[in-house]
């Protein structure tokens, strides 16, 4: 444990609330560890973090994130492997595209010591809240919020930077059904698609809901100007197999830049699978849909890890994707939990002990 984690004060609960958690039953992102990582933003610098109760935060009704929407996220997982360790994925990447989406929000850059500092902290302390059986994890919500106040349609001069915890089982319960999105638009060039901005959620919230009255999970979103390429879903980025080549759109200002999806992609290459970063066209999947060379779907995310997609709609077309007998995405799934959780080698350097 470095000093600078040693130094951060820890404010712990009078009792923890673990007790009460069936960890053999866990829902995703529904119950929350016993403590937070709080840090904020005054007189134009970060102050020092500290670890609190998990607890309700007391805002200014004028805190312009509620006005103007300022607030990012990221989205992690902790495992334990069998030796009782706790280990993250490419942490880094995490607080850089925290950082990435910062700037574009106007919101101060967290230095990587306050970020990787508190949340190794925050493990330490939680450590108990990892699950182990096989397909839950710790998931972890950092994220950064306007916490300063005014109607002036400006930048807030307050921030708060918090990272909490919640314990999670599989991001979806089931087969996934997708809707291919022909009116909506997630996001726009030159807008903020690319940043984890929590109103790149919201925005999402009325079309996907129409998605689900007509039975599908989620949508995946095509580009806003033409609704003819295939971007990325909801919460995941997408992959394609057509044959056996892996298609995925690649990253621009619209399409969030996954870290799963850069993972997979090595991952597929060095397993000998064609994998090509290009423009998908809808035209293109449905005709393979039509033609049986397409072969599977799938997302691609922290909360997703890899999630078959067992069929999509387009216009008021459904079509089903084959069962395969050892598909891609079962593969490829294998081999990055497998990295993840410490059942294999790592020759990536992306697991990171904490
Ligand atoms: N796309 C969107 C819109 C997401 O919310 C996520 C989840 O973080 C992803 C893609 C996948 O990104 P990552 O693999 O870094 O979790
Ligand atoms: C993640 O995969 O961590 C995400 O942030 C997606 C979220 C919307 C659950």
């Amino acid at each position: 444990m470095s000093t600078a984690t040693q130094n951060i004060v820890v404010n712990k609960v009078e009792k923890s609330k673990i007790d009460q958690v069936d960890f053999s039953n866990l829902a995703f992102g529904s119950i929350f560890s016993d403590h937070m990582l709080v840090c904020n933003f005054k007189n134009g610098e970060w102050q020092a973090p500290t670890i609190e109760p998990y607890a309700p935060i007391q805002l200014d009704p004028a805190a312009k994130i509620f006005h103007y929407g300022q607030s990012i996220f990221e989205g992690m997982k902790a495992y334990k492997d069998e030796k009782g360790s706790t280990l993250l994925f490419r942490p880094k990447d995490n607080w850089i595209r925290l950082n990435k989406s910062a700037e574009r929000m106007v919101i101060p850059e967290i230095p990587e010591a306050i970020f990787m500092d508190g949340l190794t902290k925050l493990l330490d302390v939680d450590g108990d809240w990892i699950p182990t059986n096989e397909g839950s994890s710790l998931y972890i919500r950092p994220f950064m919020f306007a916490s300063g106040n005014g109607f002036h349609a400006s930048p807030a001069d307050e921030y708060k930077f918090v990272i909490c915890t919640a314990p999670s089982g599989a991001y979806f319960s089931g087969k996934v059904k997708v809707l291919i999105e022909e009116k909506y638009a997630r996001a726009a060039n030159g807008g903020v698609g690319y940043a984890k901005a929590g109103g790149n959620y919201a925005a999402q919230f009325y079309p996907t809901q129409l998605a689900i009255d007509r039975g599908y999970n989620q949508v995946i979103w095509t580009d806003d100007n033409t609704h003819e390429y295939i971007e990325e879903a909801g919460a995941m980025n997408i992959f394609v197999r057509i044959g056996d080549t892996l298609l995925t759109s690649p990253t621009s200002d619209r399409i969030l830049d996954g870290i799963t999806r850069k993972s997979i992609i090595q991952i597929a290459k060095d397993a000998g699978i064609e994998v090509k970063e290009r423009k998908v066209t809808v035209a293109e999947v449905v005709a393979a849909a039509k033609s049986g060379d397409l072969k599977e779907m799938f997302g691609a995310g922290t909360a997703a890890v890899i999630s078959p997609i067992a069929g999509f709609g387009y216009k008021n077309e459904d079509f089903d994707l084959p069962e395969l007998e050892n598909p891609y995405a079962a593969q490829l799934k294998k081999t990055i939990t497998d990295i993840q959780t410490n059942k294999s080698e790592d020759p990536y350097g992306w697991r990171f002990e904490v």
